[in-house]
């Protein structure tokens, strides 16, 4: 059995790709600091699987403890590197706190791996990279922005040193995947996303609004040159999005990569305003969502949707789930989430 690394597995994202990992019968082995997670979703992941995944707790920032992690796991097959702090404000009121975390992290995993023969690496970028791109549907070689945010600049710096170091390192084969707008959770509501007080995005905002949490979600801005006025994103559903890491993954382990770095669009190709989200959550949940319009946020794009033909050729992936399924799991899981809190 293939022993995989997860960095940041009992995370929102991690935690749905360790649940299609063991399904797809891979071992394992997750290293988490529990900054922005519990403990408590091991259990998720088990009542989906039945089977419990290695966890280790260790801090990516201790040196010395990863060292030490590579060492005692000197056998293993892959990395899917989720770990990474990701509060693009937080990001711009302490900008040390993201390049030591997310970049310095990303660094040290390196450093141990590039000893090893061969180990495939799935790395989690952003969409951020593109910026306000021109060309929509975006595909990969569209320009990359400069970084609104340290956050975002570290995606971009994480590509570039997994590029750099994939063209130095003889064997290392890297899959950068670049994210849309991940949203819901996993259909038995046993995992799902937990943001950690008042929530930046758009979906658990207004899931704790329809169950009481918030007292209004306001939508930033009708004024855009958009269809009805408001941001297009490209929402995916969070299984369809950990899906892809076990496709790439065994591409990899396969050696059907031309490349040694490669990038992948992960979304459904498919732009979402805000009010067609708000209209989605309302159909599933069938309730009204208290909802008023206000100024735009700061540093939004007007649009951002994937052009997924890559994925969906050479991966042989593409996102299945509609808007609708994705906003009834996020709605099942908060009603869940607050029923047992
Ligand atoms: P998350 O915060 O839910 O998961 C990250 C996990 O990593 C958490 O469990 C956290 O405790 C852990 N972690 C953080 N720093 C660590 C460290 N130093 N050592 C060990 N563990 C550490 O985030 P997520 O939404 O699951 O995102 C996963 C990845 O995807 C991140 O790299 C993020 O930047 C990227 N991404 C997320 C989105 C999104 O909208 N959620 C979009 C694009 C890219
Ligand atoms: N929005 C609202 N009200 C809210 C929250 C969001 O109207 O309370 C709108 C935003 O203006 C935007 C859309 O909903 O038009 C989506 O906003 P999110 O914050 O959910 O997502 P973003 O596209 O802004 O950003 C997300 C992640 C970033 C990541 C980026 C690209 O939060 O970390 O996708 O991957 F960088």
């Amino acid at each position: 059995m293939k022993r995989i690394v997860v960095t940041g597995g009992l995370g929102y994202i991690g935690s749905h790709t360790v649940v299609e990992l063991q399904l797809a019968g891979f071992e394992v082995i997750i290293i988490d600091n529990l900054s922005n997670s519990s403990k408590d979703v091991l259990k998720g992941i088990v009542n989906i699987t039945q089977k419990e995944p290695t966890f280790v707790e260790l801090d990516l920032r201790d040196k010395q403890a990863t060292i030490s992690f590579f060492t005692k796991y000197d056998n293993i097959d892959g990395i899917i590197h989720f770990a990474a702090s990701k509060a693009v404000g937080e990001s711009v009121v302490n900008p040390l706190l993201y390049y030591e975390n997310n970049v310095t992290t990303l660094i040290t995993i390196l450093q141990q791996i590039q000893k090893k023969e061969n180990i495939p690496f799935i790395f989690s970028s952003s969409c951020t990279v593109y910026g306000q791109a021109e060309q929509m549907p975006i595909p990969e070689n569209a320009p990359i922005q400069q970084a609104y945010s340290p956050y975002g600049n570290t995606k971009q710096i994480g590509e570039e040193i997994l590029l750099d170091t994939t063209k130095a390192v003889n064997g290392l084969q890297v899959i950068s995947l670049r994210y849309f707008n991940p949203i819901g959770a996993h259909p038995t509501a046993e995992i799902g996303e937990l943001p950690i007080g008042v929530p930046q995005n758009l979906v658990p905002f207004i899931t704790q609004t329809a169950i009481g949490l918030r007292k209004e979600l306001a939508v930033f801005g009708n004024d855009y040159p958009t269809k009805d006025g408001t941001c297009i994103r490209d929402y995916i559903h969070v299984v369809d999005l950990a899906k892809a890491h076990v496709i790439a993954l065994k591409r990899l382990l396969s050696k059907t990569n031309t490349e040694s770095f490669e990038v992948f669009n992960i979304g459904t190709g498919k732009g979402s305003s805000v009010l067609e989200v708000i209209e989605s959550f309302e159909r599933v949940s069938k309730q009204k969502l208290n909802y008023s319009i206000t100024s735009r946020r700061e540093g939004d794009v007007v649009a951002a949707y994937a052009n997924t033909t890559k994925a969906n050729t050479i991966l042989g992936w593409r996102a299945i789930s509609s808007l609708d399924e994705a906003m009834l799991s996020a709605w099942n899981w908060e009603q869940k989430i607050r029923k047992t809190n």
